[in-house]
Order: C-alpha cells, then sequence, then structure tokens
C-alpha cells in the first residue's frame, strides 16, 4: 500500500471483501508497470501489438461485439428522490439499486486481479482538480486511465492522509470460477449498470469495459457528478472542446464548443484552418470545467488528460492533427488491421486497402458488405502528443472563454451560425439542441432528437435545475463578461442528401466571423443580419476566399425560414413540458418571444 488516507484503504479494503479478487494491485503509474500490463493482455488476446515500425507502442483490442458504447439504458442517476433526476435520467432508489450492486458485485472479480487506480481530473495539485480512484478488474482499462488522466503515485501524494475522493468501482462482470477460460474481452452484456450516487457523490459500473461505461474519470465522474458538484459549487461541467483561435493580427481567443457525441468536437478542437494566418490550438475535445476568475470571467480547464476520439472518419484531409497524435502509444479500439500491423477504418484513405482484419477479427475486403472499423471505433491517446495542444492546456488557472458553440447534426432547419441575443437566449439556444443520434451509444442511428447542451446523457441532476443552473450565470458576474452564445451547423444537407458545407478546416471561416462578432460590442457590429432566431452573417460577411462554394448552397446554408421554424415550436414545447413546473420561466419567456418573433 502506497497511501496513508484512511478513507481509501477501508473502502478498498471493503470492496475487496465484496468483489474477492484474488489479488490487489495499487497502480503506481509507471512506464514498467504500464509496459506489463500490456504484455499481460497481449498474452491474453485483449492486445495486439501493432506494427513497432509504422505504430510504436500501440495496441489494438477488440471489444465483444455486444459491448461496443456507451448504453443510456442502463445509465442510472440514484438520487434519494426521483424527481432530483429528473425525466431525462433513469433514477432507482439508492438504496435497492445498492442492494441490487452488492449482490452482482459479490465475488465478481474471483479469479482476477483488482487494480486500484487513483487519478486526479485536471492538473495535479491544482485548486480546480479533483481526485478519484477507480477500482477495477481490467487491465484495459488500467492503461487507459493512465492516458486520460494523470494517474498513479503522484495522485496518492497529493491525496495525503486526510484528502477526499471520488470513489469509482468497476467490474467487467465476468469472474473466474477455477478452471473457467478468461476471454479476451469479458463482459457481462446482458446485466450492465452505469449508475451514480450523486449526493454520496460515488459511482459503480458493472458489466460493460468500454469507454464511458468503464473509464470511469471521464462521463460519470467529470459530467454526471461534476455536474451535480458544479450546481451546488456554482461552476459549469461541460461537454465541451476547449479552442484556441488566433487571429493574423495576433489576438487570441477561447471558445468553448457542445456538440453530442460523434458530432464533431475532436475535429473542430484541432482543427487546421483553412485561412491563411489563423491559428487554432486545442485545449481540449470532450470535457470543459468552467469557473470565473476574480476578474469575473469565465475560465476553463480540461479534466483530461487525453483522447478517447472518433476513428472512422479521420484521416489526414480531414484531421491531420489527430492523425500526427495518434501515430505512438495510442490504443485503438475496435479498428480495423492491415496485414502489415497497422491500423484502419472508413475514409481514412480515400481507397481502402485490399485486404484487413476486421474489428470483429474476421477477413475482409472492399467487396465485403461490412464495416471494416466499428462505427464506434475510438483512439485513446496522450493529449501532450497532439501537435497543436494549446501552451495553456495544463495551466491549473483555466482559459478565459470569450464565446460558446452550441451545435449538433441537423440536415435542415438550423442555419450553419447564428449568434443569441444575450445569454438567457443563449440558454434557450442551448437547451432546445437537437441532433441526430450517432454510433456513440447503443440505439437508433439517425433519429432527432433534443439534447439539452450535449449533456442529455451527462447531467447528473434535473434537466429543469440544469437550465435554472445556466440562467443564474448572468447573476454571478457582470454579464458582459459572459461568454458570447452562437449555434453551429455544419450538417445541413441539400435536397438530394449532399452536405452542404465542406466542414473540417473549413469551418475556420465560421470562426473568423465569430471572432469578428467579438469584437464588436453584443448586438452591434455591421457583419451581422438580426433575424427571429438571432444574428446571421450578413451577405459578405463570411469570408470565402478559395472556397469554391456554389452561391445557392451558401444561400441554402444561411437560410432561416419562418415556416420551418414555426414548426419546431410544438415539438420544443413538447420538450419543455417534460420539465414541468422546474422548467424555469425565462425559457417559456424565450420560447414565447421567437414565436411572436417569427409571426411578425
Ligand atoms: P465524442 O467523442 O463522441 O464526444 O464525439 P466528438 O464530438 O468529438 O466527434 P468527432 O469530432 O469525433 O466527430 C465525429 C464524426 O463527425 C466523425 O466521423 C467526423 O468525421 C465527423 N465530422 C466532424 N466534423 C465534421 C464537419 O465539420 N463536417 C462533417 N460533415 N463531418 C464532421
Ligand atoms: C461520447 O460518447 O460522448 C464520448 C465517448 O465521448 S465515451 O467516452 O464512450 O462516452
Ligand atoms: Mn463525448
Amino acid at each position: 500500500m502506497m497511501t496513508n488516507n484512511r478513507k481509501l484503504t477501508a473502502w478498498v479494503k471493503e470492496m475487496a471483501d465484496l468483489c474477492k479478487p484474488e489479488r490487489v494491485h495499487w497502480c503506481d503509474g509507471s512506464q514498467k508497470e504500464n509496459d506489463e500490463l500490456c504484455a499481460l493482455m497481449v498474452r491474453g488476446g485483449t492486445f495486439v501489438q501493432l506494427n513497432a515500425h509504422k505504430r510504436p507502442g500501440c495496441y489494438l483490442s477488440r471489444s465483444d461485439p455486444a459491448d461496443v458504447a456507451r448504453v443510456e439504458d442502463r445509465t442510472f442517476i440514484c438520487s434519494r428522490r426521483q424527481e432530483d433526476a429528473g425525466p431525462t435520467n433513469n433514477w432507482r432508489d439508492p438504496v435497492e439499486m445498492k442492494e441490487t450492486l452488492k449482490k452482482l458485485f459479490n465475488g465478481s472479480m474471483r479469479g482476477r486481479t483488482m487494480y486500484v487506480v487513483p487519478f486526479s481530473m485536471g492538473p495535479l495539485g491544482s485548486r480546480i482538480s479533483h481526485i478519484g480512484v477507480e477500482l477495477t478488474d481490467s487491465p484495459y482499462v488500467v492503461v487507459n486511465m493512465r492516458i486520460m488522466t494523470r494517474m498513479g503515485q503522484a495522485v496518492l501524494d497529493a491525496l495525503g492522509a486526510e484528502g477526499d475522493f471520488v470513489p469509482c468501482l468497476h467490474s467487467v462482470g465476468m469472474p473466474l470460477e477455477p478452471g473457467r477460460q478468461d476471454v479476451p474481452w469479458p463482459c457481462d452484456a446482458d446485466h450492465k449498470y452505469i449508475v451514480h450516487f450523486p449526493e454520496e457523490r460515488s459511482i459503480w459500473s458493472y458489466g460493460s469495459g468500454y469507454g464511458g461505461n468503464a473509464l470511469l474519470g471521464k462521463k460519470c465522474f467529470a459530467l454526471r457528478i461534476a455536474s451535480v458538484m458544479a450546481r451546488d459549487e456554482g461552476w459549469l461541467a461541460e461537454h465541451m472542446l476547449i479552442l484556441g483561435l488566433t487571429a493574423p493580427s495576433g489576438e487570441k481567443k477561447y471558445i468553448a464548443a457542445a456538440f453530442p457525441s460523434a458530432c464533431g468536437k475532436t475535429n473542430l478542437a484541432m482543427l487546421t484552418p483553412t485561412l491563411p494566418g489563423w491559428k487554432a490550438e486545442c485545449g481540449g475535445d470532450d470535457i470543459a470545467w468552467m469557473k470565473f476568475g476574480d476578474d469575473g470571467r469565465l475560465y476553463a480547464i480540461n479534466p483530461e488528460a487525453g483522447f478517447f476520439g472518433v476513428a472512422p472518419g479521420t484521416s489526414y484531409r480531414s484531421n491531420p492533427n489527430a492523425m500526427d497524435t495518434i501515430r505512438r502509444n495510442t490504443i485503438f479500439t475496435n479498428v480495423a488491421m492491415t496485414p502489415d500491423g497497422d491500423v484502419w477504418w472508413e475514409d481514412m484513405t480515400d481507397e481502402p486497402p485490399p485486404r484487413l482484419i476486421n474489428w470483429l477479427g474476421e477477413e475482409w475486403t472492399p467487396a465485403s458488405n461490412k464495416k471494416a472499423a466499428h462505427p464506434n471505433a475510438r483512439f485513446t491517446a496522450p493529449a501532450a502528443q497532439c501537435p497543436v495542444i494549446d501552451p495553456a492546456w495544463e495551466d491549473p488557472r483555466g482559459v478565459p472563454i470569450s464565446a460558446i458553440l452550441f451545435g449538433g447534426r441537423r440536415a435542415g432547419v438550423v442555419p450553419l451560425v447564428h449568434e443569441a441575443f444575450n445569454w438567457r437566449h443563449g440558454t434557450f439556444m442551448g437547451s432546445i439542441m437537437s441532433s441526430e443520434m450517432t454510433a456513440a451509444a447503443a440505439g437508433k442511428i439517425g433519429v432527432l432528437r433534443r439534447d439539452p447542451m450535449a449533456m442529455l446523457p451527462f447531467c447528473g441532476y434535473h434537466m429543469g435545475d440544469y437550465f435554472a443552473h445556466w440562467l443564474s450565470m448572468d447573476k454571478r458576474t457582470d454579464p458582459v463578461k459572459l461568454p458570447r452564445v452562437f449555434y453551429v451547423n455544419w450538417f445541413r444537407k441539400s435536397a438530394d442528401g449532399k452536405w452542404l458545407w465542406p466542414g473540417y478546416g473549413e469551418n475556420v471561416r465560421v470562426l473568423k466571423w465569430i471572432f469578428e462578432r467579438l469584437n464588436a460590442p453584443p448586438g452591434e457590429g455591421d457583419n451581422a443580419v438580426r433575424t427571429p432566431i438571432g444574428y446571421i452573417p450578413k451577405p459578405g460577411a463570411l469570408d470565402m476566399t478559395g472556397l469554391n462554394l456554389p452561391e445557392a448552397n451558401l444561400r441554402e446554408l444561411l437560410k432561416v425560414d419562418t415556416r420551418e421554424w414555426l414548426d419546431e415550436i410544438p415539438s420544443i414545447r413538447e420538450h419543455y413540458a417534460m420539465f414541468g413546473d422546474r422548467l424555469p420561466a425565462g425559457l417559456n419567456e424565450e420560447l414565447a418571444a421567437l414565436e411572436s418573433r417569427l409571426r411578425q
């Protein structure tokens, strides 16, 4: 044992007594420990070591086909009172849920090692960071957590004897009874439970080894539990990327953006601007914790230390910075493998290789009617390896946020970009966000749903109270110091189903317009026109230099169709009805104001 923290040692003992592992291993986070775990997984078939010349320090893992994404219907918020979980979360009584879980965890680690994984969300020792400890029987989780968080002995040192931490218990739910042969990807696919106890600030996860279900520092802690902490303490824990943007003049501003899962955060966070002289640097690609600084502005830190990014679609054309980040020391999960031990996935290259092993471990050729990589295949890579990592990405004070972007996948209705009139209107925009569902969660892909602030699967309490918390920000500081709010949509399609906007590096054109908006006082500046839904770029205000986009596309992209927006109103009203009397009155007023502007 490498700690004298009494709460920790007592909890580890109690959980070991419950889960009955063969042994307990306290992780020090060292390279040696990591190498040993990787070697262990290569021997057991969980990992395939990739070609050391092409992908040094890289491994491929293929999951059980029944364990490939987050499972929202198996994710629970067990607040004492059901109304505190709200209508968007699955609720169970915490006492009953603990009983269920204790039965499942009883002996669940038999024949396995219980790893004690101390981790810090945020730079070690910083005032804004928080410590967690994950107990897991999955070495795959350990090596992923080592990339995604600051993990190991240094965290125990920072914790000290009296420090507090969020206890995170995880088991794949496949005990190895004597004589039972292990499998490469153990899980209990039919009994997954991803459970949060917000008052106790603890997490219990059973049955899945994949991503956000199992790497408990990420969605479970840094979003679901942290959103509750943020509500109580007056800050924001959000599903947002952090981007530093420098204009040709040398002026730099930071932007945070909330897009739903697999809707472009990683890509925007690392974009390669196509406009000359513009520079973009990455502060984080998935989660932002934002707190007020002494100057009254919101400062963001990235609580993570790595990227757990969507592989399919990532290429030297779409995201060269991601491609360079994942050249070494990266774990690939559910991608395809080339005959020479490299990785491949859909759209990584223009032409697929002639032969591959697909994510299921089967022979694959381009004639196959299956995907080579699973649509939610991911890479786990250290953020420090990103060639455009922001110099301030580990600054414990965070970076000052000038603009917040909301966005989602909408084939129609929502224009390429529009700006909110003020903070309350911006909160309204976030609260009605809608997006087509993606493969990041098990469920119906392509179905449109409202995903407020991209937090639908991640808010750890009543979404109506969450809206109220957002609205309260303009009482906590001088409103002019708050970030300005924008809504973007890279995914608008033409009538024949083609993208109207090229996206990726070309998104800098929209960022440039936003940057220019920020340099004029709110509601001023001569680069916008006022519409019923907000400010949109005035004709000619988007810099189109060097882009051969048909004039008709641009018109379609910036179209605000009154009829279509009026058609949205009943569905927004229905969405709001769900929150009952916990929907803040201010949002109903915004809805009424939108409707009356549209009818004028
Ligand atoms: P999570 O990690 O699940 O939270 O997702 P994310 O928001 O980081 O999504 P990511 O950037 O990984 O993008 C997911 C998918 O959207 C990829 O297949 C991308 O190729 C695609 N994508 C990202 N940006 C754009 C864009 O500007 N235009 C288009 N058409 N597709 C994009
Ligand atoms: C998401 O689904 O938003 C992710 C991937 O970032 S996971 O960590 O699996 O939640
Ligand atoms: Mn995410």
